[in-house]
Parts: structure tokens; C-alpha cells; sequence
């Protein structure tokens, strides 16, 4: 089996900023609620840039940041909730944008956890032989599926984009990875897409909102869980110890669900990175903007290990090892 190594990262939020008190004038809340509930300070919204746009953008940054050809990627896979259409996907108009003409490209709907779900993807076709370069992105555009007048959902989220460039290599960068999903639970999180309704229908439904509505207390519990349970699991498993991971990145999703954890673990809640105040939960785009800042700020150098794990909509849930190399 071929190593895979992380060569390149990058990253793209809209530069609009939506604090607290512009969200108080729209819904009734007020920024200590959301605050001593979150963590949420603000979050980029987007005026006009739609999915494939900010994807773009982030997949500029790491090519830039990988140093590679665009002609190399052989792979793009594109984890979102919120692509810009249902046919083409999205990966197909970011292969269009950068001119990656080599690659095979497609997208995924794994809520929060696909960015982690698309770089187990991509690492097996590459440990395969299949391809040898995969760029993997997680873009969303949450703002244009949240329903602003509900303020149990609508001061969590926010825009933004990120991506990594896979590559086969000498050394091992993806230590492990675990996986997994409970559709049992899908309804905990839902945002409806198009009903049928085509002639042969016998009743007629109307189309609904097509926006996110979430049993926040559900998701909460659900949160708290997968993550004890993979740091625990994924520790044991990978031969380190917990004081040998320099960061855990959880999905930037409510930073009381952070202090829960780390409690549980006994562990301090800074061992965790995160960037949640300032950008909301970004859904797949969350854990690759905070991967990509560790790297940008040089907070990890050589043989540090950093666990990301995301959760979310599916119910869906992932973890994986990564060795700075
Ligand atoms: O990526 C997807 C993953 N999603 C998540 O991780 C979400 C996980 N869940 C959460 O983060 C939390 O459940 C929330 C932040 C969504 C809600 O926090 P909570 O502590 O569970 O609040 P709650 O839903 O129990 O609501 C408590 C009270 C309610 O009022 P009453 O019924 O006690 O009078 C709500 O109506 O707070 C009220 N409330 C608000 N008040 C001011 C709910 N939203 C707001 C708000 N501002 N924005």
C-alpha cells in the first residue's frame, strides 16, 4: 500500500462579518446568550460568492501551498450540504475554475463529518495506486439554507470554505481513521431537498422551506459521545498516547460541547484548536479552515500528530491521525 502524506492546505471565508448584535436586530437574542451558549462571536456571510466560488478559492490556496502543477490532481473530491446545484457537481465546476482537466471528480454529503470522510476517500485511492494526487475540499454556504427567523439554529452557522492536497509519498502523514454513521438518528438534523410531485402523483405536496431545522439538545449529546468515545478509541489505537497530540480539531460546532469533552477526558480544553468564535459552525469547511490556520501560524512543525474529528447531520461521525511531516 502507498503512504499518503498531506502537502498543501488551504482556506477561504467571505470577507462580510456578521457579529452578534447585527443578529439581535433580526431575531430575538442578544450576544451574551449566544456567547455563554456557543462560543459564537461572528461569522462570515456571503453576499454573492455561492459554493463553487469560496471551493475555488481554497483550492487555489493549497495548490499554492502544495507547490504542485494543477495538472497533477487526478482527484477532487468536494464534501458539502449546500452545493451550488444538483447536476453539475460542485467538484465538476471547481475542476472547471482551476482547469484541473486530469482529474475524476465528484462530490459528497456527509454533513459535518465530510471533510474527514473525504480525505479517507481520497487517501484510499491514492494508498490503492489509483491516483497519486487528490485535492479534497469542504465548502459550504449555509447562509442560503438557514432560516434566518429561527434563532435556535440561524446564530450558529456561517460561510466559508477549505481543502488539502493529498499526495503518495515517502513518509506516512494519515496515521488512522475511523468512521462511522447512525441514520437511525437522520431526523435530528434535517434540511429537506425537492419532494415528488410529478404527474403521476396522488397528492399534491407543496415545497417546502429548504432549510436546516436541528434538535439542538440531541445533537449536543450525540456530540459530546462520538468525540469522547474516538479521541479514546483512536488514541489506543494509533500506539500514542493523548499528551502525544498536539491538537485535536473538532468541528468548530459549540465550544460548551469542547469544555464537555475535555472534561471527560481530563484533559485541558485548550488541548483542542479552535476558531468557532469567529467563524460560526462552517459544517464541512469547519475542521480544514482551523487545519489550515495551525499550519499557516507554523503552530505544528515536524512529527507533531493532530486528531480531527467531525460530527454532525446523518448522523455521521469521523476521526483521523494526522502526522505533520
Ligand atoms: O454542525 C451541526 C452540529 N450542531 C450542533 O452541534 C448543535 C448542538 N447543540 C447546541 O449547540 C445547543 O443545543 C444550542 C446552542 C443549539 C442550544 O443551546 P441549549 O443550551 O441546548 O438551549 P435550548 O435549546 O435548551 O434553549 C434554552 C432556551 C429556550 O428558551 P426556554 O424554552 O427555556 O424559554 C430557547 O427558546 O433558550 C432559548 N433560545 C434562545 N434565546 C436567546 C434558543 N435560542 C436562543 C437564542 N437567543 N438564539
Amino acid at each position: 500500500m502507498n503512504k499518503v502524506e498531506i502537502i498543501g492546505t488551504g482556506s477561504y471565508v467571505p470577507s462580510k462579518v456578521v457579529d452578534n448584535d447585527e443578529l439581535s436586530h433580526m431575531v430575538s437574542t442578544d450576544d451574551e446568550w449566544i456567547v455563554s451558549r456557543t462560543g459564537i462571536r461572528e461569522r462570515r456571510i456571503s453576499k454573492e460568492e455561492n459554493t463553487s466560488d469560496m471551493a475555488t478559492k481554497a483550492a487555489v490556496d493549497a495548490i499554492k501551498s502544495a507547490k504542485i502543477d494543477v495538472n497533477d490532481i487526478q482527484l477532487i473530491v468536494l464534501a458539502t450540504s449546500t452545493p451550488d446545484d444538483f447536476i453539475p457537481s460542485t467538484a465538476c465546476i471547481v475542476q472547471k475554475n482551476i482547469k484541473a482537466v486530469n482529474a475524476t471528480c465528484f462530490d459528497i454529503s456527509a454533513a459535518c463529518s465530510g471533510f474527514v470522510y473525504g480525505i479517507d476517500i481520497a487517501a484510499q485511492f491514492i494508498r490503492t495506486g489509483r491516483f497519486s494526487t487528490a485535492l479534497v475540499i469542504g465548502a459550504e454556504t449555509l447562509s442560503k439554507v438557514t432560516d434566518w427567523q429561527d434563532r435556535n439554529t440561524c446564530i450558529l452557522f456561517g460561510d466559508g470554505a477549505s481543502a488539502v492536497i493529498l499526495q503518495k509519498g515517502d513518509k506516512e502523514g494519515i496515521i488512522s481513521i475511523s468512521t462511522g454513521s447512525d441514520g437511525s438518528k437522520g431526523d435530528a438534523l434535517v434540511c429537506p431537498a425537492v419532494p415528488v410531485n410529478n404527474f403521476l402523483s396522488k397528492t399534491k405536496v407543496s415545497l417546502n422551506k429548504g432549510t436546516v431545522s436541528m434538535n439542538g439538545k440531541e445533537i449536543f449529546k450525540f456530540a459530546v459521545k462520538i468525540l469522547v468515545k474516538l479521541v479514546k478509541e483512536m488514541v489506543v489505537e494509533s500506539g500514542y498516547s493523548l499528551k502525544e497530540i498536539k491538537y485535536i480539531i473538532p468541528h468548530q460546532a459549540n465550544y460548551r460541547i469542547i469544555e464537555f469533552v475535555a472534561k471527560k477526558l481530563g484533559i485541558n480544553p485548550d488541548k483542542f484548536y479552535t476558531n468557532l468564535d469567529i467563524y460560526g459552525n462552517t459544517s464541512a469547511a469547519s475542521i480544514g479552515i482551523a487545519l489550515d490556520e495551525i499550519y499557516k501560524k507554523n503552530l505544528v512543525k515536524s512529527g507533531d500528530k493532530i486528531l480531527i474529528i467531525g460530527f454532525g447531520g446523518g448522523l455521521t461521525y469521523g476521526g483521523i491521525i494526522i502526522e505533520v511531516l
